[in-house]
């Protein structure tokens, strides 16, 4: 028996890397999955070859259900069409795992329009339209375990310095997927992010360069294997409870992200007067502030 039988799955970027896994582990755990991936560089701004095709032949030819589609998920009526198709050609829809990514890195002060407009639009965009199509489906059909699962990044929780764009757009899903988490739960949907680490084209510039994990296609503990456990979890009907919240996952870990909360507080009866409020904040969260950020040099 498959963790997933009789479930069907839209997974975008489903075409390579961390999608492409996830698709064929939906497919060999019993989900009928829409493979959906444009064939976009990493930029982007080119489109290479047919992957979601090739990735669906795949998943087929060991006995597994699979159908392609290549749309563009900026594309919010092609996205329609996207989350008909599943319902189409598999009855229902279930779980939708927002995958598709692309990165046009850069410097904030040196960042073009179009760099940004681009990579908003692939990733907080393209979140924005399955969920919403998929959305409306199971407000009309009630009574199911419904799932999304979003793909997120570290770079966002921790501010990656030449990825403003791609932190931002990330940080705009954890927002939306916290939106969803608290509009659909009665609709039977949970929302969830996943921020993977794996070895990827998109991780590819970082071998031998981290000195934190040792990105390379010989390391196996960084494989998009390593990935897939916790967005299958998430998409079966057991984890039903876990709803609005982070999994960090890869390089053999498997974590849960806190949620937000206040860390540390100073409070007055009255109006602040702005230098007790100066000096209560220096006190007091100097303390916080000493966890390390990856991304920034240790606070004085
Ligand atoms: N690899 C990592 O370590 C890592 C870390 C943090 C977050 N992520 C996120 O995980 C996800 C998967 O990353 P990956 O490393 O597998 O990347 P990848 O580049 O290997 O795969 C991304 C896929 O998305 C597809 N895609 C891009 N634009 C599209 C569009 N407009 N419509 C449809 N498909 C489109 C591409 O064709 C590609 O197949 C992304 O959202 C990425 O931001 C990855």
């Amino acid at each position: 028996m498959g963790k997933l039988d009789g479930r069907v799955a839209v997974v975008t970027g489903a075409g390579q890397g961390i999608g492409a896994e996830v698709a064929r582990t939906f497919a060999a755990e019993g989900a009928c999955v829409v493979v959906n991936d444009l064939g976009a560089s990493l930029d982007g701004s080119d489109n290479e070859g047919t992957p979601a095709e090739e990735v669906t032949r795949e998943i087929v030819a060991v006995g597994g259900k699979a159908a392609a589609n290549n749309c563009d998920v900026t594309d919010h009526a092609a996205v329609k069409n996207l989350i008909g198709q599943a319902i189409d050609e598999f009855g229902k829809l279930d779980i939708v795992v927002n995958v598709a990514g692309i990165l046009r890195d850069g410097m904030i002060f040196k960042m073009e329009e179009k760099q940004w407009d681009a990579v908003i639009a692939v990733h907080l965009k393209g979140t924005f339209n399955t969920i919403r199509h998929a959305s409306e489906y199971w407000r009309g059909h009630r009574g199911g375990e419904y799932r999304i699962i979003n793909f997120i990044s570290g770079s966002g929780l921790w501010g990656a310095p030449a990825q403003p764009n791609y932190a931002a757009a990330k940080m705009g899903i954890v927002g939306l997927s916290n939106s969803c988490a608290s509009a659909l739960n009665g609709y039977g949907v949970t929302s969830n992010c996943i921020a993977p680490v794996a070895f990827t084209r998109m991780t590819a510039a970082l071998e031998g360069k981290s000195t934190v994990m040792n990105y390379s296609a010989s390391n196996e503990k960084i494989s998009t294997r390593n990935v897939v456990p916790p967005v299958v979890w998430l998409a079966a009907e057991e984890s039903a409870w876990m709803n609005g919240r982070i999994i960090q996952c890869g390089n053999g870990r498997i974590g849960l992200i806190n949620e937000p909360a206040v860390e540390r507080e100073v409070t007055t009866q009255g109006v602040w007067d702005l230098d007790v409020a100066f000096e209560e904040m220096n006190t007091a969260f100097k303390e916080a502030v000493v966890y390390p950020n990856p991304f920034r040099k240790p606070q004085g």
